[in-house]
């Protein structure tokens, strides 16, 4: 369990987050909706210890292993597709799972930067759950997915994040319904 205890945040002088509290609880998936602007991939930094608050606190009880899908993908643009993997998660038969579960088996060897939009993004998601780990930062993991792909990568990602602890950022209604427990509105 997480405990988000009264944060506040400001950035230059325009206060974004304000006595925001909450618990993650373990082994659940809590999403954190809102429109655009509202401060969740701001939360979600500060809950993962990225970003200072101005005020307020973040507890854990356990020391997890975290792992990211940032809002952006941050790829290694250079290198192919399966390096993308290796680099943080060097397991290769875990890795080219994942890639098959994600649709890219085929593109292993691929440069990143010769892939599509939605291609990068299922990447980087099949980079973050080949990584694996205990608590699981999801911003906005299906953006720019749709149809049976969107489908396909949403199930791996429920399979693998249940049982974990998980918070995931969305303003769509399908990952929320879809992949979260508990759902706060920030
Ligand atoms: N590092 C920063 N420096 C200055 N302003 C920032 C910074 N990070 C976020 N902000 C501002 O804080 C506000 C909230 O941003 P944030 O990215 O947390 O929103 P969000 O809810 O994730 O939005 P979206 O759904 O568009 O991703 C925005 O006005 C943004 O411009
Ligand atoms: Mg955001």
């Amino acid at each position: 369990m997480i405990e988000v205890k009264d944060i506040s945040k400001s950035f230059d002088g325009k206060r974004v987050l304000e006595g925001v509290s909450l618990v993650i609880e373990k082994g659940k998936c809590t999403a954190l909706t809102g429109a655009s602007g509202k401060g969740k991939t701001t939360l979600m930094r500060i809950i993962a210890g990225l970003t200072e608050p101005d005020s307020g606190e973040v507890v854990y009880r356990e020391n997890p292993r975290c792992t990211f899908v940032f809002q952006e993908n941050r790829l290694l643009e250079n290198r192919t597709v399966l390096e993308n993997i290796l680099t943080v998660a060097p397991d290769r038969e875990r890795a080219e799972y994942f890639l098959g579960r994600t649709g890219l088996l085929e593109d292993k060897n691929k440069k990143a930067s010769e892939l599509s939009g939605g291609m990068k993004r299922r990447l980087a998601i099949a980079r973050a759950l080949s990584y694996g780990g205990d608590l699981y930062f999801l911003d906005e993991p299906l953006r720019e997915l749709d149809g049976e792909t969107l489908k396909a990568v949403a199930q791996v990602i429920k399979e693998e994040i249940s049982g974990k602890t998980a918070v995931l950022i969305t303003h769509d209604e399908f990952s929320a319904e879809f992949l979260s427990d508990i759902k706060v509105k920030v």
